[in-house]
């Protein structure tokens, strides 16, 4: 090829990329915590779609409706155990535009004005674009490397008998340690639960005593945290197995720093390489509970 056209075709080549940078906010969340907030998006389109058509039926109580279920009920159940990891600003544009939808149906059944409710879906609708030119998420199994997520998964399939895409881990970090929980997504599924009770408790009694060997297989012999958690004496920390209504879950509790320290290095370590089954729970509040 003639070098000066070479050198053309690349500038362009270039050029196209610096305006396809996205500089929008990104949020980082887990492979789970992203399909919870898209998967309310989705619900939020298909709304937004069915209160349109309604609005050309002059339906207004279907109106109501479906904005209704736009409004805070849906918030309520879509965005709580994502509030501590989404910006305050985020949440706070997210609230606006449920209590709009909360306005937009007390508005079709009092003033059942088709004119007056499009008016509001529009300026409701400026929020669903604000956001989505200020904000994307970022998913860490993107950043994680793939190829080590399905090294993973392969060889956890070997170490854990249950099945990870019909069940969740949730690592939760507490003050003294933390709560590794496993439950099934389909809580009437009585075999996972039954295999998962069977793994956790099996390895917390190798945990307690000091065997970790089973992770290890997993995740390899260089774990963070995993030296420290081997070098520590009987009884530095406390492990407790317990069954839940949908599966089971395993407390560490420790008091010295270091060891409160190895476990976290230990729980990060297994969320990030279980990025596409697992996430971060909250102790106390908004941690799954029974
Ligand atoms: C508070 C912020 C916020 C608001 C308000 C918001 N969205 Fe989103 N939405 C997002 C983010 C962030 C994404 C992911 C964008 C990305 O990663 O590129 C998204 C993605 C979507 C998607 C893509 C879903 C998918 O499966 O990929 C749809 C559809 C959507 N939003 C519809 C809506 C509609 C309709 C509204 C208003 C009625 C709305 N959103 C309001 C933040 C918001």
């Amino acid at each position: 090829m003639n070098k000066a056209i070479f050198f053309i075709f690349a500038f362009f080549v270039t050029s196209a990329f610096a305006d396809e940078v996205d500089n929008r906010k990104a949020l980082r969340l887990t492979a789970p915590q992203r399909h919870h907030v898209l998967t309310e998006m989705r619900e939020l389109l298909a709304g937004t779609q069915n209160i349109l058509s309604a609005l050309a039926k002059d339906d207004m109580a279907a109106v109501a409706e479906y904005s209704r279920a736009l409004g805070f009920d849906m918030k309520h159940k879509a965005e709580n155990p994502l509030h501590e990891v989404l910006p305050k600003e985020f949440m706070q544009l997210g609230m606006s535009m449920h209590k709009d939808f909360d306005l937009i149906a007390a508005d079709a059944e009092s003033l059942k004005d088709p004119k007056h409710t499009l008016q509001q879906m529009s300026a409701t609708m400026s929020k669903c674009t604000a956001c989505h030119a200020s904000y994307q998420i970022t998913s860490n199994v993107t950043q994680a490397n793939e190829v080590r997520l399905d090294e993973v998964a392969q060889r956890g399939s070997h170490v854990m008998p249950f099945n990870l895409e019909q069940t969740t881990h949730i690592f939760s970090k507490t003050d003294t340690g933390g709560v590794q929980q496993v439950i099934v997504k389909d809580k009437a599924n009585n075999e996972q639960i039954k295999l998962i009770r069977e793994h956790l408790s099996k390895i917390s009694h190798e945990f307690i005593q000091g065997d970790f060997s089973n992770p290890a297989k997993i995740h390899g012999d260089t774990m963070p945290g995993l030296a420290e958690l081997k070098k520590a004496k009987q009884g530095d920390i406390k492990i407790d197995y317990k069954e839940l209504a949908d599966g089971g879950q395993i407390t560490y509790s420790a008091s010295q720093p270091t060891l409160i320290a190895a476990i976290h290095q230990w729980f990060d370590a297994q969320l990030s390489d279980h990025a596409r089954h697992a996430m971060p729970g909250h102790a106390g509040h908004s941690m799954h509970k029974h």
